[in-house]
């Protein structure tokens, strides 16, 4: 882990210490961790979220990245359902309410200690954009409508259609200055994504091990 700066190696060992589970791509993350300390630092308003949680090393790293004054949620339906894979294929996979439930647990022990605001919402990415299409309530001190997403990292379901969707639906609620990060952009054709990302005034930001991050520079559809 040494090729990573201190902050990364610190979210790592911390991911380890409370069992949240990480990838060999860990470096990856750093997209994640750099949109959200770059919306942080520039006060761009809305919410952190993930579509596909699996065992949250991906919200964890944002977390860590972001801290408490950030709501945080993840959209996962797990539960065994079929799942349309990176490698283009459907299939059930292991992400069982099992896995829901290890995830919970040790990311709720961790947000104990550091006043970290999370929810799930556990259901499918589909299901969510109909139910939550006016935002999410939360409540501290008082009643908080956040209808924005300051950073998504958009690592559900990996072919087109559904990316097209997501990002379609997203579009609206991204302010200027805040980021859409996509996971396994080589197995789908992500070129119809980047098209209609820049034609909405996003501007690609880097791209590590297939995730690639775009920040909103515009408000303009060109
Ligand atoms: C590749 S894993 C996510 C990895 C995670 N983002 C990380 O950084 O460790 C994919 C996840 O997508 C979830 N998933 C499957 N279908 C989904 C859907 N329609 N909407 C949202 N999540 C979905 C699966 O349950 C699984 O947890």
């Amino acid at each position: 882990m040494s090729e990573y700066p201190m902050e990364f190696n610190i979210i790592v060992e911390t991911a380890r210490l409370n069992e949240i589970e990480m990838d060999l791509a860990a470096g990856a993350y750093m997209l994640l961790t750099d949109a959200v300390a770059d919306v942080n630092l520039n006060n761009v308003p809305g919410l952190i979220a993930e579509i596909g949680v699996r065992l949250g090393f991906g919200i964890f790293s944002m977390m860590c990245a972001g801290g408490p004054t950030r709501y945080y949620i993840g959209i996962d339906p797990y539960g065994n359902i079929l799942y349309h894979d990176c490698n283009g294929r459907v299939a059930r996979h292991d992400y069982t309410n099992s896995m829901r439930n290890r995830f919970l647990k040790n990311i709720y022990g961790w947000t104990e200690t550091t006043g970290i605001q999370f929810s799930l919402f556990n259901m499918e990415d589909t299901e969510f954009f109909t139910r939550f299409d006016d935002g999410i309530l939360h409540y501290s001190n008082e009643k908080i409508l956040e209808t924005q997403y300051a950073v998504v990292h958009i690592d559900g379901p990996h072919e087109l259609e559904s990316v097209n969707l997501t990002t379609n639906w997203f579009i609206p609620r991204v302010p200027v200055g805040g980021y859409l990060v996509y996971d396994n952009v080589n197995h789908y054709n992500h070129s119809i994504i980047d098209g209609l990302l820049i034609e909405c005034g996003f501007e690609q930001v880097k791209e590590i091990s297939f995730k690639r991050s775009y920040i909103r520079r515009s408000l303009h559809v060109s």
